[in-house]
This record gives structure tokens, C-alpha cells and sequence, in this order.
């Protein structure tokens, strides 16, 4: 068994003629639920015979060979049940703000801590940095100083700040928008608000982001290039998305669509789940927001809307609930703070998801083939929730339209087995790639170190906006317009004689 591993490591390794990549993998932001998608992939890059050094909030419990961690454990606040469940503009403009604010924050704890610093003070080699490119660009002055090359590796879809350093065209027109509703066919007012918002993001993301994290290492370094420029210098971008369920995008060749390689094989669930959802007549639905959103602080009458649709459905119910018990204590519901969700989605039995659409759970579902009710709050969850309309794989429901009425219309419409089986040949789509989602995102890490002395990035990352926007060339057509007209009316007016005028008469 070993000695086949081995084998086979060896092949591949000639095949690629890579051999082991010491690699740095740094991972500034605390978010919980993004660690956990990296986390399979950092372990995989190990399997393959990687050597790995590991900087992030979640240390390794039991240490695995090879895997390195540089723990920034207890510098800060681990983000769970953080947000409220609202959405409003303001709503927009705190998350922005937090965003930001805890990149740079994070920044400066990183920066700060002594076996980070070792790493320079060592001079240590490294032929790659993996990173999150996620609400800081501070690990690509860190990959700089090391002379790294750097791929970059997302949990979401691209920040509105991305499009720019990679060449991707953003047009509000038809490509989704991360904060708001509207997908790729959005009305004229979810075109003006996406505009004014994704001018906000990016001008907020340059000066409260870039900015701040440009001081916080010249602090520590005198020949830090602006980070824009070494935004633009990413070799390349592991998406975590697929056009099957995110829609047709236009990527240039060095952003890959990598998204599932987190799903795992489903686990057996626990006796009292098992029976739970085995025993049940119809079916079970499956309800949870996730590990950033408190249920428990939902509107009250929101609340009573959920629950009283319901009452109403045959089907059991499953929810991810921080209390003991429900208002109402509606019967066939079964409720845990911490249930082990891929596992649930995997049964058979479980026939719709209730979901505020975070990336990991619409994955997990368009994985096992399971419809979604989606009802997006907060950051790419609209994004997420459109996606998911407009893939087929569920509907979306919007808080404010949340009432026992209309949620009982959008699950009566995934129930429908005709829905279903739609559903689950979109799953079957998703599962069709030359390679699997985790073969293709290693691939692509270890061609970028094979590639690093060449890039491939898109060149309208780097083109002047002048020329980007045809303004030269129409300047210079539009003078031998003017240059034009003006010789000919000089000709005419030299060759030609006035016209008569004709006095027509009317009587
Ligand atoms: C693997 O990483 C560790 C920790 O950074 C380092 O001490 C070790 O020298 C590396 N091994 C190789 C073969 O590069
Ligand atoms: C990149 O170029 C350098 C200098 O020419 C060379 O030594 C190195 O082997 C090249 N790297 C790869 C991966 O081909």
C-alpha cells in the first residue's frame, strides 16, 4: 500500500518533473469556514509529497508529516455567529468595512509575529507561496521579500477588487455582482446600484486596504513594490467556483475554475440522524445559515414565517439551531447546533436545502444533487443565490419577501420530482471533468512553480486605461476627421461656385 504511494509519487513526479516543492502557505484571515475549504487542499499538497509551511489561525491537532504550521492561534477573534439576519445597504457598507478593516488588522499581527518574521530573518527558500486572496494583499509583499512566486486561492468567487489586477472585464451588465441581487440579468436599478457599489469597493479596497497594508510593511521592509503592481504579478488564481453552477465567465488562462475540491466522501451519520431521516415518510428537508449567522437573532416574524411553513410540509425537518427548542415546538423537527452537513446532504432521503447560500454548502448540494431554497443575506450569498436560480439547481427567496406563503410556493417548487431530477443532472454535469476538482487545482499550483519564469496573465491587466478605452485611436481618428472635412470644404469652396437660390413662388 506504502510502497504504491510511493510509486506512483515517483511517476508523477517524472511526468511533471517536479519533485518536492517546499511550499509556503499563508492564510492572514481567521474566517473559520474559508480555512476549511484550504485545509483539503493543503493536506492533499502533502499527500503528494510536498513539504509545506503553514501560517494560519488553525493549527494542525495532531501533526502530520511534512505540514508545518506557524500558528497565529489567539491573535485574534475566530469569526462565527457574527451577523444578524438583515439586509440593507448599511448592511453592505459595515461588511465592506470589516472586511477591510480586519485585512490590515491581520496584516499587522502577521507581520508582527516572531517565526514569521524568522522566516526572512533566515532567509528561507521557498518555490512557491499559496495564499488567500481574499481582503489583503499583505502576503505578496511577505512572497517579495521571500522571492516566491505566488498563487492565489479563493473560497468565493472574485472580489470586486480582483477584476482589475487580473484583467477580467467587470461589466455590471451581465457579469453577477458579489453583494447584491440581480445575477447576469440584472434590472436598470441593479445596474446603477452595482456601479456606484463596485466604484465604492474598489477605491475602499485601494486606500483602506492596499494603502494601510503598503505602511504596515515598510515597516518592516525598504523595497516593497505597490502592491497593485505585485497583484498583477499572481501567477495564478484558484477559483473556487465552476461555470456549471456559477454561469459562463470570462477568465484568462491564469484564473482556474476549481471549485468542489473540499466535498468529502460521505461519513455514516450518527444513530439518532440516521433514524431520523431513515424513518421518515416523505422525506426531510435540511435547514441551516451557516456558522456566521445567528438564527436565533432572525426577526421575529421571519421566525414565525419559517416555522409555519413547516407545520404545513409532510416532510421532516433537520435545522442547524443554536437553542434547545423552537418557538412553537413544531413536531418532526430535529434540532442541533453542530451537525455534520455533507454527511446529511449525501442521504438519499434529504430532499431540499434551506440555505443562506454560503459557497461551501451550495457546493456541497449541487455535490449530492440536492435542490436549494436559497435566501442570501450577506456578502457573496447573492451572488451564490442567483447562481443557484439561474444553474436550476433551486429557487431564491429574498428576507423581505420571506412569509409562511411564499416560502411554502418555493419548497412545494424543489419537492417536485420532476425539479429534482433536473437537479440531479445538473449534479452529474458537475461531476464531469477531465480531471477532479482537487487533481485540477494541484495541477495547476505545481505547473505555476514549473512556470515560473514565464507569466500568463492577461495582458488588459497591464494595458493603459487610455488605450484600453480606444482613446488615443479615436483622438487621432477624430483629427483626420477634422483634417479631412476642413480640406474638403477648402476644395469645395475654391472649385465650386455658390448655388443659386431659386425663389419658389407659393401663389
Ligand atoms: C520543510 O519545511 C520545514 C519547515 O519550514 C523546513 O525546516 C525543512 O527544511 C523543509 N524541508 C525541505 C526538504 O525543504
Ligand atoms: C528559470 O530561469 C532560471 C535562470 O535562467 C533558471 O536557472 C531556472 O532553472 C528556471 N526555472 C525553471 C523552473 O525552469
Amino acid at each position: 500500500m506504502k510502497f504504491n504511494k510511493l510509486i506512483l509519487l515517483v511517476l508523477s513526479a517524472m511526468v511533471n518533473g517536479v519533485l518536492t516543492l517546499n511550499i509556503l502557505a499563508v492564510f492572514p484571515y481567521q474566517g473559520k469556514s474559508h480555512f476549511f475549504v484550504f485545509q483539503s487542499y493543503l493536506k492533499e499538497l502533502v499527500n503528494r509529497g510536498h513539504n509545506l509551511t503553514v501560517i494560519s489561525y488553525f493549527p494542525q491537532k495532531n501533526p502530520i508529516e511534512n505540514y508545518h504550521d506557524i500558528s497565529l492561534a489567539g491573535k485574534a477573534k475566530i469569526l462565527e455567529d457574527v451577523f444578524p439576519i438583515y439586509r440593507s445597504y448599511w448592511g453592505i457598507i459595515q461588511v465592506s468595512l470589516f472586511v477591510t478593516g480586519s485585512g490590515t488588522e491581520n496584516c499587522k499581527v502577521m507581520l508582527a509575529d516572531e517565526n514569521v518574521q524568522n522566516l526572512w530573518k533566515t532567509k528561507a527558500k521557498f518555490d512557491l507561496v499559496v495564499t488567500e486572496m481574499f481582503n489583503s494583499d499583505c502576503t505578496l509583499g511577505l512572497a517579495h521579500v521571500l522571492g516566491a512566486p505566488v498563487v492565489g486561492l479563493t473560497s468565493c468567487n472574485l472580489m470586486p477588487w480582483h477584476y482589475k489586477p487580473f484583467g477580467v472585464q467587470y461589466n455590471p451588465a451581465y457579469v453577477s455582482f458579489m453583494f447584491m441581487e440581480g445575477g447576469t440579468k440584472p434590472t436598470l436599478y441593479q445596474r446603477i446600484e452595482r456601479t456606484i457599489f463596485q466604484t465604492y469597493l474598489t477605491t475602499l479596497y485601494k486606500y483602506a486596504s492596499q494603502r494601510v497594508d503598503q505602511n504596515t510593511l515598510a515597516q518592516y521592509f525598504d523595497d516593497v513594490p505597490p502592491l497593485e503592481d505585485l497583484s498583477r504579478d499572481v501567477k495564478f488564481m484558484l477559483l473556487y467556483s465552476n461555470f456549471v453552477l456559477n454561469g459562463p465567465n470570462l477568465y484568462p488562462p491564469n484564473i482556474r475554475e476549481v471549485g468542489g475540491y473540499h466535498v468529502a466522501e460521505a461519513k455514516p451519520l450518527r444513530e439518532d440522524l440516521r433514524k431520523f431521516i431513515e424513518e421518515s415518510e416523505h422525506g426531510v428537508i435540511y435547514i441551516s445559515f451557516g456558522s456566521m449567522l445567528r438564527a436565533t437573532s432572525t426577526p421575529k416574524d421571519k421566525l414565525e414565517a419559517i416555522i409555519g411553513a413547516i407545520s404545513e410540509l409532510p416532510q421532516r425537518i433537520i435545522w442547524k439551531w443554536e437553542e434547545k427548542t423552537l418557538p412553537g415546538n413544531p413536531k418532526n423537527v430535529y434540532l442541533s447546533n453542530w451537525l455534520p452537513q455533507n454527511d446529511i446532504l449525501a442521504h438519499p432521503k434529504v430532499l431540499a436545502f434551506y440555505s443562506h447560500c454560503g459557497m461551501l454548502g451550495t457546493t456541497e448540494a449541487i455535490y449530492h444533487g440536492v435542490p436549494m431554497v436559497g435566501m442570501p443575506v450577506f456578502g457573496d450569498q447573492p451572488l451564490n443565490a442567483a447562481a443557484v436560480e439561474e444553474s436550476g439547481l433551486g429557487v431564491q427567496i429574498q428576507v423581505k419577501d420571506l412569509t409562511k406563503e411564499n416560502l411554502l410556493e418555493k419548497f412545494k417548487t424543489v419537492l417536485d420530482p420532476a425539479f429534482r431530477s433536473k437537479v440531479k443532472e445538473l449534479s452529474k454535469l458537475w461531476h464531469d471533468r477531465p480531471q477532479s476538482a482537487m487533481d485540477s487545482a494541484i495541477y495547476w499550483t505545481e505547473f505555476a512553480a514549473r512556470s515560473r519564469n514565464y507569466t500568463f496573465g492577461s495582458p488588459a491587466a497591464i494595458v493603459p486605461l487610455y488605450q484600453y478605452l480606444y482613446l488615443d485611436v479615436f483622438a487621432v481618428l477624430g483629427g483626420l476627421l477634422l483634417v479631412t472635412i476642413y480640406i474638403l470644404k477648402t476644395i469645395i469652396s475654391m472649385y465650386c461656385r455658390q448655388p443659386q437660390k431659386t425663389k419658389v413662388k407659393t401663389k
